[in-house]
């Protein structure tokens, strides 16, 4: 037995040499800037968050230049996703999301949706800023950075049940 299976490992060994590098000609390797371009996350704690800060106010300019059309002018009527208000099971930032460090986090990454990654960090807090106070979550003259974007505390926060299951390996 020992002895068949020695054989298939050396056979498969024969058959299939380590691929050389580009052997399927496809992708190439990412560079460190690929790389650091992506490497954005930013954890609910506010690990990640950068450095800059922002207001309601540059929120409203901001939102509106860039956000509006797509979210409506107040953040509610759309055409797409509502993003203000709210009940259960209407799920918007101020009635469902757990952590607001995670307003940055998406909309850094994603928004706006046909421009991801065009906003300069400001512009990020200050639409965090907009939103979290469209959400009577904090008030219009709080600044957001990444020392009080972590300490705002979520309507939502403790709606969430873990799940005590242990991973499945
Ligand atoms: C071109 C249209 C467009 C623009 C402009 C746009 N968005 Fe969006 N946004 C979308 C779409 C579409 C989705 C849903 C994406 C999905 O579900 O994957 C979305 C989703 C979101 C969500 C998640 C909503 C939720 O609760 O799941 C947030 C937050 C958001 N956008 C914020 C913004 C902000 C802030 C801006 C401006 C900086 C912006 N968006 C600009 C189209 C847009």
């Amino acid at each position: 037995m020992g002895g068949v299976g020695l054989c298939l490992v050396i056979a498969v060994g024969l058959a299939y040499p380590a691929a050389p590098q580009g052997l399927l000609g496809i992708g190439s390797r990412p560079t460190d800037a690929e790389i650091a371009a992506i490497d954005i996350s930013v954890a609910p704690d506010g690990e990640g968050l950068p450095p800059g800060s922002s207001t309601v106010d540059d929120g409203a300019r901001v939102y509106g230049e860039q956000c509006g059309d797509c979210h409506g002018a107040e953040g509610v009527e759309g055409p797409y996703d509502r993003l203000v208000g709210g009940q259960k099971p209407t799920k918007t930032i101020g009635s469902y999301w757990p952590y607001a460090t995670t307003v940055f986090d998406y909309v850094r990454r994603t928004m706006p949706f046909d421009a991801p990654g065009s906003l300069s960090n400001e512009d990020v807090y200050a639409v965090a800023a907009w939103l979290l106070w469209k959400n009577n979550i904090i008030p219009a003259d709080a600044v957001m950075d990444r020392t009080t974007l972590p300490k705002v505390t979520m309507p939502n926060r403790n709606a969430f049940i873990g799940d005590p299951r242990p991973d499945v390996p």
